[in-house]
């Protein structure tokens, strides 16, 4: 088989002329990502493939967005859920650059306090953390202070 041809199998969702393609996402945090991102409130095209096929995550999924090219700090609010995305800035049909996410400093409304006894948990009120460590990831409640850590970390 042709290297076209076997590209050309590949592409279960159609090629994009502008914009980013958001590659190896978890299967099942798409509409997570989806949410994350406010892919839901936009009126640019968007195409999505899920529970592909994929060597390292099992079933992946991904979003492709047209004429929509995320700054840093949006992108990376979705490391804790899609840590090995990688972004694809499409420009006249040609991947012209390539992106991974990074976990960012602070993440605000995406993760639970384990705390129980923390007020975001008693009241609606979006949650605060610091990034104390990115690997293993530890987050510091900016409202009681206490430590969520990996093994604890629930998404809201
Ligand atoms: N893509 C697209 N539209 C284009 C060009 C590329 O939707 N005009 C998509 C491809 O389908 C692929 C991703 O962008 O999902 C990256 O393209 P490419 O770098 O050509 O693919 P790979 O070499 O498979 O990328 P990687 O191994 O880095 O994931
Ligand atoms: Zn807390």
């Amino acid at each position: 088989m042709t290297n076209s041809m076997k590209k050309k199998l590949k592409l279960k969702v159609s090629a994009i002329n502008e914009g980013t393609v958001i590659d190896h996402i978890p299967a099942k945090n798409l509409f997570k990502v989806i949410s994350i991102l406010g892919l839901d409130k936009i009126e640019n095209q968007i195409t999505f493939g899920t529970n592909l096929e994929s060597g390292k995550l099992g079933k992946k999924a991904i979003i492709k967005v047209s004429d929509k090219f995320f700054k840093d700090d949006e992108i990376n609010k979705i490391a804790l859920i899609a840590p090995h995305a990688k972004l694809n800035i499409i420009k006249d049909y040609e991947v012209v650059e390539k992106r991974v996410v990074e976990i960012p400093d602070t993440i605000n409304g995406i993760v639970k306090c384990f705390n129980p006894k923390c007020i975001t948990n008693s009241e609606t009120i979006p949650t605060r953390f610091e990034v104390i460590e990115k690997e293993p990831i530890s987050l510091k409640c900016y409202y009681c202070e206490k430590i969520t850590n990996d093994e604890q970390i629930r998404m809201v």
